[in-house]
């Protein structure tokens, strides 16, 4: 990883504590979304949600009308937008940011300029950008979006990859950069190895020369999957159920114990994981796909003890949160997304696994985001 930090001169980034706590629900600063209600050929396209509720019930495909360009707006054409869990959370009124109603959905994504206000310096025609912080409402056709909330990135990387990019991989290379300060040979054990972190974190660790432990939920067609994260890079992929299991020290014979552990699930999950991290280890939990709570091991009679014992450190990580408190931090941002795109140039980062939808077929798409063991995420074509 350091390897991985210095091609890409970001210094060993310690995360400060936040100043002030995240509200419990705040509100996104969001393009101004206006309907209209006649049906015009050339009138954007965007999936709006007027309340809260059940994504497929809650989310329709409507017209916009595209604001007057400012002299700081920029006009985008969207190419592609992914579904992410956050983005369901954020529709059913459940996720700690939310967007003003209407609001058009998606937060991630990657659309091609069309046109600039006169007072934009940092972009021009043909440019590719993706969001700069959540809130953008990318499932959309169109839009006219201030230059502030827009990040520039290369167009010679595939546009699955652009359109993953700013949520996923970035939250890969974070938990992978901030915590522990990891070299080569050693490991890292993650849950969910199949998401799209996963998928992000087995290619980075990887390309790093880090080895990775992963966990997936049992399923009919594990083989396939195991073998596909395998293809990624991983070392070792297990069941659950596996990593309760004694045989596990054998994984431990040609590979050390995990200095990091990523938690994306909660519940049992996480007290599983916590039972093979080196003492003084860390986990950082950036998910909570199972909504249950971290359950960590603390009283003496457990053997395994993690607090007492072994002085295991927990801690969380909010993408959203560290490109607020990085707002001023250009250069490392800059530095993050130079060395992912080197990556993806490298075919080293791949786009995860994925469904590309007609924007017209959402309903399908949103739901099939919500399903157990799918595997694949869900990416509207605008
Ligand atoms: N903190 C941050 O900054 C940050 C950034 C990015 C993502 N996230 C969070 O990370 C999580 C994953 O996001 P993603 O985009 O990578 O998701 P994704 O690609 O849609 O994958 C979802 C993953 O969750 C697993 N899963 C779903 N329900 C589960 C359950 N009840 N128990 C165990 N595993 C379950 C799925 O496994 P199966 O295949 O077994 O269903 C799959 O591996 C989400 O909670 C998201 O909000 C956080």
């Amino acid at each position: 990883m350091q390897r991985l930090l210095r091609r890409a001169r970001i210094p060993p980034v310690r995360t400060a504590p936040a100043r002030t706590a995240p509200a419990r629900t705040a509100t996104v600063r969001t393009a101004t979304v206006r309907t209209r209600s006649a049906a015009a050929g050339t009138a954007p396209l965007g999936l709006l949600y007027e309340r809260h509720g059940e994504p497929a019930a809650v989310v329709q495909l409507k017209n916009l009308e595209v604001p007057k360009l400012g002299d700081c707006d920029v006009h985008v054409k969207m190419l592609a937008a992914p579904i992410n869990p956050a983005d369901i959370n954020m529709i059913q009124g459940t996720y700690p940011l939310l967007s003003p109603l209407p609001a058009v959905g998606g937060n991630e994504g990657v659309g091609e300029v069309q046109e600039v206000g006169r007072r934009v310096a940092a972009l021009k025609p043909g440019d590719w950008v993706i969001p700069a912080d959540s809130g953008l409402g990318t499932w959309r056709t169109r839009g006219v979006f201030p230059e502030e909330m827009l990040l520039k990135v290369p167009s010679d990387i595939p546009v699955l990859c652009a359109a993953t990019l700013s949520v996923n991989p970035c939250t890969a290379f974070r938990v992978l950069a901030d915590f522990e300060s990891l070299a080569p040979g050693d490991s890292v054990i993650q849950n969910a190895a199949n998401s799209g972190v996963g998928q992000a974190v087995i290619q980075i660790a990887r390309a790093s020369g880090i080895k990775t432990i992963n966990v997936v939920r049992d399923r009919p067609d594990l083989p396939k999957l195991v073998e596909r994260l395998m293809g990624l890079g991983a070392d070792h992929v297990v069941t659950e159920e596996m990593l309760r299991k004694p045989e596990m020290k054998y994984i431990f014979k040609s590979t050390p114990r995990p200095r990091l552990a990523l938690n994306c699930v909660g519940g049992k999950s996480t007290t599983d994981m916590l039972r093979h991290l080196q003492p003084k280890g860390t986990m950082v939990t950036y998910g909570g796909m199972a909504k249950q709570p971290v359950m960590v091991p603390v009283v003496s009679h457990i053997p395994q003890s993690a607090f007492i014992f072994r002085d295991v450190r927990l801690r969380g990580f909010w993408m959203t949160q560290w490109r607020r408190e990085h707002a001023q931090d250009r250069e490392g941002v800059v530095a993050m997304m130079d060395a992912l795109c080197q990556l993806i140039r490298g075919g080293q980062l791949t786009a995860p696994a994925c469904t590309e939808v007609p924007l017209q077929d959402y309903r399908t798409a949103l739901e099939a985001s919500m399903k157990p063991f799918v595997s694949s995420k869900q990416i509207l074509l605008l």
